[in-house]
């Protein structure tokens, strides 16, 4: 059995105070319980802030994004090895605002993906189909691209380290999430993939999240389906109030 992970994706939101109240208020509202695996992935400027705050909890510290280098000269970037003196044990790569609002494409991504596990991070490996995909019947396509292009090089036992996010574009933020039998479809073809290039073992253990517009009304639903492993929440992370129940629909 896949224990169901769902993880808040605070994207370029909370300042410093903001952010150790959100997630004082989340370890207060699990109150240890770890039936779910949950993780917290602030801005970088506020993972030492959350750091403490998690410290000794069963809540786990993501980041955002990082480089593929441990060091060097690359003006405004964040390393793995960074992330990991910080307590993040989690990193997002390849979300969708990554991939379309900043240019990053596959082999960039695959070159963050193999830096991130070098160091001993987990990856959260983000992809998913534009609107424009979907309506031109695209989906399996791209989704096939992104999985080569990202995954290349990756092996069964780094896959252990992986979990990956499907997330539509047209469902991030903009309130119309995939239903639960969209995401379903999709998260099995990913699925059959891995079992297909990684074996069955590999593919049965990976967990894949759903992103898009998860919200406490909607996440039973979602995360009920066969191959749904949990969830990668934007805007409803942003309050406890909000992401809690998302957390609880897994248990
Ligand atoms: P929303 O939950 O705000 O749609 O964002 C999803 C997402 O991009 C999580 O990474």
């Amino acid at each position: 059995m896949r224990k169901k992970f769902v993880a808040g994706n605070w994207k370029m939101f909370t300042d410093r105070a903001g952010a150790k109240k959100l997630a004082e208020a989340v370890v207060a509202g699990l109150a240890g319980d770890n039936r779910v695996e949950v993780a917290l992935c602030p801005p970088f400027t506020n993972l030492e802030t959350v750091a403490a705050v998690l410290r000794g909890t069963p809540v786990a510290l993501g980041a955002q994004n990082c480089h593929f280098e441990n060091e060097g000269a690359f003006t405004g970037e964040i390393s793995p090895l960074m992330l990991l003196d910080l307590g993040c044990s989690h990193v997002i790569l390849g979300h969708s605002e990554r991939r379309h609002k900043m240019g990053e494409g596959d082999a960039l991504i695959n070159k963050k993906v193999h830096a991130a596990l070098a160091a001993g991070l987990k990856v959260i490996l983000c992809l998913g189909e534009t609107l424009e995909d979907r309506q031109g019947n695209q989906t399996g396509l791209v989704l096939k691209k992104q999985l080569e292009g990202s995954l290349a090089g990756l092996d069964e036992a780094k896959l252990e380290r992986m979990v990956l996010a499907y997330e539509p574009v047209w469902a991030i933020g903009t309130g119309h999430n995939a239903t639960p039998q969209q995401a379903q479809e999709a998260h099995a073809f990913l699925r059959g993939w891995i079992a297909q290039t990684h074996g069955k073992p590999a593919a049965d253990a990976l967990r894949i999240q759903y992103g898009g517009s998860v919200k406490a009304d909607n996440a039973e639903s979602l995360l009920k389906q066969p191959d749904v492993d949990g969830g990668l929440i934007g805007g409803a992370s942003l309050k406890a109030d909000q992401f809690l129940p998302i957390v609880r629909a897994g248990i």
